[in-house]
């Protein structure tokens, strides 16, 4: 089969079986075109909570497929590909952010979407890139933990600088590989361009940019903007499906060597291998971690 007769053969499927495909905005645009919905990961999960089908997979990384089943625990819940992980949400030790807390009485443990379930048990909310500030602002606390990415709370206790944001080591590798002399390089071949950038990257860099925002955000900020050229600072999917939605404007990516492995490992053959039933892995959680992880989730629908 061809591209146009496996995408076919997986619209049909997807019909026939009742199934919803979420697709992250970093998945290829052969994978976006036969999705329901493609969006950032706050998008995906205020998605996720008002699904209709029965079924769902997930092309992006676990936490995102994860994130669907705390949010819809009666749904069958499929990652297409059980290889796509992000590295970032297994960096933090859930024992060691429950002692933290019980040390810091009255801290409240912020944690970006980007985390494991479990990790999410005992955290107090939940952000993604697109609504950290907004939630961290509204929150009651002013004593925040920030984790695991260190760039983003920088970005966030940038913007929110009333409030006390404690933060650890952990980030995106993809993202904090970007150097500030890319930056340089990028806007001497570019001059007229702006810069738009993930917050997950070094301070170095977004200190740089026109403007800083998650992948919706980017997207966003591109097509409204009278602007006709524009760096893209993100996974390299976005300048690419930014460049096919606006023929008339111009987008080069920061770096080409900003691609996250993980997004990218997800292809139309793992589609259509879940909906044949023998691929993609079935997100299974017991009724006690859902109970408790839902809670931040829920609260970052809501602040959110
Ligand atoms: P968004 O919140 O912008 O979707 O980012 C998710 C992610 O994994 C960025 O690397
Ligand atoms: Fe994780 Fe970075 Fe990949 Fe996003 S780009 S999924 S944060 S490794």
């Amino acid at each position: 089969m061809n591209i146009a007769e496996l995408q076919k053969e997986i619209l049909k499927l997807k019909k026939e079986q009742d199934v919803c495909v979420l697709a992250h905005s970093y998945q290829t645009r052969e994978i976006t075109e036969i999705a329901d919905f493609t969006g950032d990961s706050f998008a995906l999960s205020v998605e996720a909570s008002k699904v209709k089908n029965k079924t769902v997979i997930m092309c992006g990384v676990r936490f995102m497929a994860e994130t669907v089943k705390l949010l819809s625990p009666e749904k069958t819940v499929y990652l297409a590909n059980p290889v796509a992980g992000c590295p970032m949400a297994e960096q933090m030790d859930k024992d060691m952010i429950a002692e933290f807390k019980a040390q810091n009485p009255g801290v409240c443990v912020v944690a970006y979407i980007n985390t494991t379930t479990d990790l999410k048990t005992v955290c107090d909310v939940c952000v993604t890139s697109s609504s950290a500030v907004k939630i961290v602002k509204e929150l009651e606390s002013d004593d925040i933990l920030f984790i695991p990415d260190i760039n983003l709370g920088t970005f966030v206790a940038k913007n929110v600088p009333e409030k006390n944001i404690r933060l650890m080591h952990g980030g995106c590798p993809v993202h904090a590989a970007v150097l500030p002399k890319t930056v340089e390089e990028a806007k001497a071949l570019h001059p007229n361009a702006l810069l738009l950038v993930h917050p997950e990257c070094v301070p170095a860099v977004t200190e740089q940019a026109d403007y800083v925002g998650s992948t919706a955000g980017i997207i966003k900020f591109a097509k409204n903007c009278e602007g006709s050229e524009f760096i893209i600072g993100t996974e390299i999917a976005i300048a690419s499906h930014l460049a096919y939605e606006c023929p008339g404007k111009k987008f080069y990516p920061l770096s080409k060597e900003l691609i996250c492995p993980n997004m990218k490992a997800t292809t139309l053959v793992d589609v259509y291998n879940t909906l044949k039933g023998n691929g993609g892995e079935e997100i299974i959680l017991d009724d006690e971690t859902i109970k408790k992880a839902r809670v931040c989730i829920d609260r970052m629908i809501e602040l959110g």
